[in-house]
């Protein structure tokens, strides 16, 4: 049972890197971002203050996921609910960091994730894969790309944002991701760092389908 752990910063290439190499392995794919976008979506709307911990831990264990893994249809929902389009408003992603901070959360997603990847074969993203949802993964990848790049890609994705202000709020969001006490973003001592800075989307996953074919 292959599991490929890939993390690292907003904007490095992660989700389409990691459904690409799910297609070319016939693999698996879980986005655990969405994951912590779609809790985010659910506190929203509860009207539970995302700027208060306390009150997000005590909400924590409310809200019901349910994930689809296939590469070319992921599908999540809350509650019934399919959120796979409001998880990605600029609302969600303004908040999505500070709910990822609460360890009620972490806590209770992860063991969402692991109850996933123990199911078989897979490429899991996120910021805390290759440390603490799947130490053991087989194969570990750090994406980076310079902050230019990973603002550029993203803006292009998003009408009307410009490369300053989208630029401005991934550094701000990889700095919160990576400076928070539970479970950081951090690149694990044994994971493979890949710099798609210069590189095609083919290419990238070209080269960690290599590096899993070992
Ligand atoms: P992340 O999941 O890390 O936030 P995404 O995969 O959502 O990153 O966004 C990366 C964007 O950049 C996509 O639109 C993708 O097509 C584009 N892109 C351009 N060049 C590359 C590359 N070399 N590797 C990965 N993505 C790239
Ligand atoms: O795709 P993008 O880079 O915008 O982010 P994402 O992968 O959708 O993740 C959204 C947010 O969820 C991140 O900024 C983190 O705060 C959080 N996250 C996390 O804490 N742990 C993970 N394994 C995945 C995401």
């Amino acid at each position: 049972m292959l599991v490929i752990a890939m993390d690292g910063p907003s904007g490095s290439g992660k989700s389409s890197v990691s459904k690409g190499v799910a297609r070319a392995l016939g693999l698996r794919y879980l986005d655990t971002g969405a994951m912590y976008r779609a809790v985010t979506w659910w506190m929203l709307r509860q009207g539970v203050p995302t700027d208060d911990p306390a009150a997000m831990a005590a909400r924590a264990g409310e809200p019901v996921l349910s994930v689809g893994t296939d590469p070319d249809a992921p599908s999540i929902s809350v509650d019934g609910t399919d959120v796979a389009r409001p998880i990605r408003t600029k609302e969600v992603t303004g908040a999505v960091s500070a709910v990822a901070a609460v360890p009620e959360v972490r806590r209770r997603l992860v063991a969402l994730q692991q109850e996933i990847i123990g199911t078989g074969g897979i490429v899991v993203e996120g910021r805390d894969i290759g440390t603490v949802v799947a130490p053991d993964a087989a194969v570990k990848i750090y994406l980076t790309a310079s902050a230019e790049a990973r603002a550029q890609r993203r803006s292009k994705e998003l009408t009307g944002a410009s490369v300053a202000a989208t630029q401005a709020d991934l550094a701000r969001r990889d700095h919160h991701d990576s400076t928070r006490k539970a479970d950081p973003l951090a690149r694990a001592a044994d994971a493979v760092e890949v710099d798609t800075t210069s590189l095609t989307l083919p290419e990238v996953i070209t080269e960690i389908v290599r590096i899993a074919n070992g």
